[in-house]
């Protein structure tokens, strides 16, 4: 989908569609009411007639109208204008979307960026508008025989500011909100891609490619024999189960000087979790294909940061795995020793993620990182805590909580910060190691943080568990692609700083 900005007068678009805003009860958006004077009343006429009451995703679609330029104009309810939320904008827009993709319109002028939406300026809407359109579209097809083709799809979308002055930072939001709608794509991909093909290697090989088409990003892919020498015996634990070999992806994309301490992106890797000799139930366990999400939105972020060329330092650094039960496989009671030196007992094999993690995060260390921020889906527990809305924020530095809050508002990917009390602590107790890898049963998704957090006192650190938001199960089921979002606007942030 190609996406551009203009400011001008509904009436003189030559163009497949014009879409405008009608509100609820009956009400006219600006560009409607100009287009209703121009047709002597013909728009509010219908709306008198009972055509449309304005309630948000109600649409009539109209065709060759007096005195316009353009083959159709689409009237999108709203709801009541001063109920108009970022949430509800979005479901407008992708209403809208939906119906010009059926109808024909290749090409469409959306005057709905100019309407008020709560806390969002111009270049908010036009980002959201993007994200919206482009979500609605997203079809993971690539493992069916035979695909729904649309036979005239949208192809433009041009999203309008109702000043000239705006026009600059319309087209930096276009530039933003496509390269954004880029990195979610590649993480949705990734995450829908399932177990058997998305493996460890397959990461891997994503993760290099990417590397050949940015200049300023390297890819270095860690294979288990060196995991072996460096003493990364946390991670290979989870490992030893599986046939397909473990990796640790690390992508530095360096466009400052090298004295720029970088910020590090660490992204939790299992493409798929069994449970391992802790097995799972077998009820929905295909959707743990998408344990490795935490991973692809960093790859994600990569992508939508090398292709906004920014200027900064970022380094992702991707664990990988599968969690499977096998003759080879970690026991409940085995005790590991991880990078750092703490020793692990490993109390349940379904606590994996922290397992991998742990030693991805003091692998960090030697960038001597101005923070570092891990995505994990990592607890059922955060799912029960907080739902499919925000995910889970944890950090021992509040700037950069602030920060992260601040990225979520900005791009509507949110987070809500949770405690790292010294209280919770001793659910970790083990009688046999430094730690133990489960903390009970209160407070799922603040112990495995807790636990990360013992390998993360010597830098800024920031964990998000992104167990609900990642993906939607159900009729939908599909990956969301969060958090590239709120990632790519904290690294745009920070590279203004
Ligand atoms: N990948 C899961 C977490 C998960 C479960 C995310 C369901 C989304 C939906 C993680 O590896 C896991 O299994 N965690 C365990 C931890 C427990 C054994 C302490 C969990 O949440 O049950
Ligand atoms: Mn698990
Ligand atoms: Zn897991």
């Amino acid at each position: 989908m190609e996406f551009s900005v203009k400011s001008g007068s509904p009436e003189k678009q030559r163009i497949a569609c014009v879409v405008v805003g009608v509100y609820e009860p009956r009400r006219l958006s600006p560009s409607a009411q100009r287009l209703d004077d121009l047709t002597d009343g013909y728009i509010s006429s219908l709306l008198r007639r009972g055509d449309l009451e304005g309630k948000a995703g109600q649409t009539l679609l109209l065709h060759n109208i007096d005195n316009t330029l353009c083959d159709r104009i689409l009237l999108v309810g709203c709801g009541r204008e001063r109920d108009l939320s970022f949430t509800q904008y979005r479901k407008v827009i992708s209403h809208a979307v939906r119906i010009l993709n059926d109808t024909g319109s290749m090409e469409a002028i959306f005057y709905l960026t100019e309407l008020p939406v709560k806390t969002c300026d111009s270049s908010q809407r036009i980002r959201h508008a993007i994200e919206a359109a482009q979500s609605t579209l997203y079809r993971f097809d690539q493992l069916k025989s035979k695909k729904n083709s649309t036979r005239r799809p949208l192809r433009k979308i041009v999203l309008t500011v109702s000043n000239r002055r705006d026009l600059a930072d319309g087209e930096q939001a276009v530039r933003e909100g496509m390269a954004i709608t880029q990195g979610i794509t590649v993480a949705k991909d990734l995450g829908n891609m399932p177990g058997n093909i998305c493996t460890p290697s397959y990461l891997a090989d994503r993760a290099k490619s990417l590397s050949r088409v940015y200049e300023h990003l390297d890819v270095e892919i860690l294979e288990e024999q060196q995991l072996k020498e460096l003493g990364m015996n946390a991670f290979l634990s989870v490992s030893k189960g599986s046939r397909q070999a473990a990796k640790l992806i690390v992508m530095k994309y360096q466009n400052m000087d090298s004295e720029m301490a970088p910020i590090c992106l660490v992204g939790k890797g299992v493409t798929f979790d069994s449970g391992g000799i802790s097995l799972k139930p077998g009820a929905g366990m295909d959707e743990m294909k998408y344990d490795m999400c935490g991973a692809a939105s960093v790859l994600g972020t990569i992508n939508a940061i090398a292709e906004l060329q920014l200027k900064t330092n970022v380094i992702a650094v991707i664990p990988a795995t599968e969690n499977l039960p096998d003759g080879l496989a970690s026991k409940p009671g085995d005790i590991v020793t991880s990078y750092s030196g703490t020793t692990i007992e490993i109390l349940n094999t379904d606590a994996e993620g922290r397992l991998i993690l742990c030693d991805a995060l003091s692998y960090c260390e030697q960038f001597n990182p101005a923070v570092v921020v891990d995505v994990a889906t990592l607890t059922g527990a955060c799912v029960i805590a907080l739902g499919q809305h925000a995910a889970a924020l944890y950090s021992n530095h509040s700037p950069l909580a602030h920060d992260l809050k601040n990225a979520g508002k900005t791009t509507g990917d949110r987070v809500w910060e949770m405690p790292l009390w010294e209280e919770y602590q001793e659910q970790l107790q083990s009688n046999f190691a430094d730690l133990a890898n489960i903390g009970g049963k209160a407070a799922g998704s603040v112990t495995a943080a807790i636990f990360l957090s013992a390998f993360c006192k010597k830098y800024q650190w920031a964990h998000l568990d992104i167990a609900g938001v990642a993906w939607q199960s159900g009729n939908n089921k599909g990956s969301t692609g969060r958090p590239v979002s709120l990632l790519t606007q904290y690294v745009i942030d920070h590279s203004k700083k």
